[in-house]
């Protein structure tokens, strides 16, 4: 059975029992800072789950798009994926234990057609916090579970919560029996073998854990559960892996037709981060170095690191992701019209890594040889830093790059030293107020920042020809001079002034970055006059906005600019317009 024959007869058949279909949720939660990604079908739903009136009633049910990244590490194996679908039935103080089981079971064994035998359950065995479940256990000998295959486990197996806190309680889940052979006399369902493969979760919540790690009562009993769908796929499919499902097939097969050297797991690995990366791209997603951002930089920068070890063209990539949006369009029709923009965005991510990426990767070999002489099989956190701060090298790369040859890295020196640089572009920029440089007060410092923020925006919405040809800062405004032909339209105006006030309110750090001019030459520094410039020079970097050489003073965040206006825009010469604006 195909994924979405699945997702059809899953939705279908709870709409049949009195559920609401609604819509899945952005995998970028629209209200909900405190996590990077949707992570699970209830994550939406936490308010109606804590009492709130849910318009469409209180039987839900839904396909939802998650991304989890803790295992992101692990994802090459045989289980573990970012991106996954997870089909949900929801009871918002309506049903609870008895009618679940009931219906998780006819659809199971009567929908999907498997045995009885095939399944076990899990039940939480009781603590301090809730007992024993025996509720549970009864309603699933009632459904026609066998005694021997139900199982008591505790709050690790059998205890749902997302996160530390909030809406949580016991659960019960099911296992598929694989067929294969037990690895030990104490094989269960808990066990990692592989005989047993977790299908589906059903939560009882009601219970709500604070800050303080107490549990008190919900004022309902609820329902939550989550099947996953790539598992179920496979499974039905009789398949080992979900790469060999219809979802990843077509992009798996094409990616061996173009390696020129073989590894599955690194095949793996482009497929899983290219559909990952697709689907947060296509919800709003864009790469950066911070938070939801730099997990899709991570994906993106690692699935190109496997790209060229599997020696497949990057120009490629272009080919695969048309492959995927065929492939996944039945199921994603919006990945259809967000093509182009899925594409541009990765491709540029691409390009910004793979100018620095060759470098790096010549660097960590000779910093492993030294570390090797050295008769040591651990990487220097001043190299892992190096690598990060310089060529763009996500720690975790570092981390894999050494694996693959049979070290580590220090991490806890990583960290380390990436507080410290924090802290010191910080200082750097307070100092700087404190000695009250002659002409730059603080004003024209927030000017300054502001000219570096309109020189990307230019370029994103002019075009990459756009350079800075002057600048001219007062207390009172600022005017910038940059390559362009025509005069610009009310609407790039607009778009311009927009997208500098955007870049102010996302409040993104500016950090002032010390190498030598090959290497900002290298991560693709803009500069002005480039020979004026000595051997070692300073960057300025604005999350991957802006990444300029220039002597400063900026403001420490974006945030401290203020509101940016476009007062005029004018030629100043043939080929070179001017800008003048202001700060408010
Ligand atoms: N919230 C539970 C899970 O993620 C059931 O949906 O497993």
């Amino acid at each position: 059975m195909k994924a979405i024959e699945i997702r059809n007869k899953y939705l279908k058949f709870f709409e049949n029992h009195g559920h609401k279909i609604i819509k899945s949720a952005p995998l970028i939660p629209e209200n909900d800072p405190s996590v990077l990604f949707t992570t699970a079908g209830m994550q939406p739903l936490v308010p109606y789950l804590l009492g709130q009136k849910h318009p469409e009633g209180q039987r839900l049910t839904d396909y939802q798009k998650c991304v989890r990244t803790v295992d992101i590490d692990e994802v090459g194996d045989n289980r573990h994926l970012t991106y996954f679908e997870m089909l949900g039935n929801w009871s918002l103080g309506d049903y609870f234990k008895e009618e679940s089981i009931q219906m998780s079971f006819d659809f199971l064994t009567k929908e999907l057609g498997i045995p009885v035998e095939k399944l076990s359950v899990t039940c939480f065995k009781g603590d301090e916090d809730a007992p024993r479940d025996e509720i549970t256990a009864e309603c699933w000998k009632k459904a026609g579970i066998k005694e021997e295959n139900i199982y008591y486990f505790g709050k690790e197996d059998n205890w749902w919560i997302a996160g530390e806190e909030g809406p949580c309680g016991t659960d019960t889940e099911m296992f598929y029996d694989t067929g294969k052979p037990k690895c030990s006399k104490n094989c269960n369902p808990s066990c990692n073998c592989g005989k047993y493969v977790e299908i589906w979760n059903n939560v009882f919540m009601e219970y709500f854990k604070g800050k303080d790690g107490k549990y008190t009562k919900l004022q309902q009993k609820n329902v939550d559960t989550g099947l996953g769908l790539e598992r179920m796929a496979m499974l039905l499919q009789g398949k080992e892996t979900p790469y060999e499902t219809e979802l990843f097939k077509p992009v798996m097969d094409k990616i061996e037709e173009l390696q020129k050297v073989d590894d599955i797991n690194s095949r793996r690995i482009v497929a899983e981060h290219l559909r990952s990366s697709m689907m947060i791209i296509s919800d709003g997603g864009r790469p950066s170095n911070i938070d939801r951002g730099y997990i899709l930089r991570r994906l993106i920068r690692r699935m190109i690191r496997h790209m060229n070890k599997l020696q497949i063209d990057l120009e490629q990539i272009s080919t695969l992701i048309d492959l995927n949006v065929e492939s996944l369009k039945e199921m994603y029709p919006e990945l259809v019209n967000n093509k182009e923009q899925i594409k541009n965005v990765i491709l540029e991510e691409k390009d910004k890594f793979v100018k620095t990426l060759e470098h790096g990767e010549k660097e960590f070999q000779k910093e492993m040889n030294k570390t090797r002489e050295l008769n040591q099989n651990i990487i220097n956190g001043k190299v892992v830093f190096k690598l990060y701060d310089t060529y763009g090298f996500p720690p975790e790369v570092t981390e894999e790059l050494a694996r693959e040859n049979g070290f580590e890295i220090d991490k806890e020196e990583f960290k380390k030293l990436f507080k410290e640089h924090q802290e010191k572009s910080r200082l750097g920029s307070e100092q700087k107020f404190k000695g009250g440089l002659a002409s730059t007060g603080e004003i024209e410092t927030k000017y300054h920042t502001a000219t570096h923020l309109l020189n990307a925006a230019l370029k994103k919405v002019l075009g990459n020809h756009v350079h800075q040809r002057g600048s001219n800062i007062t207390a009172d405004r600022m005017r910038f001079d940059f390559s362009h032909d025509s005069k610009m339209t009310e609407e790039e105006k607009k778009q311009v002034e927009d997208l500098v006030n955007k870049y102010i309110e996302m409040a993104i750090p500016v950090e002032k970055l010390e190498m030598s001019k090959d290497e900002a030459i290298a991560m693709g520094a803009e500069a002005m006059f480039l020979d004026k410039y000595g051997e070692r020079v300073t960057v300025y970097k604005i999350g991957d906005i802006s990444l300029e050489l220039c002597g400063g003073p900026h403001v420490e965040n974006t945030k401290d600019i203020g509101k940016f206006k476009i007062k005029k825009e004018e030629s100043s010469s043939s080929g070179v317009r001017r800008i003048k604006a202001v700060i408010e």
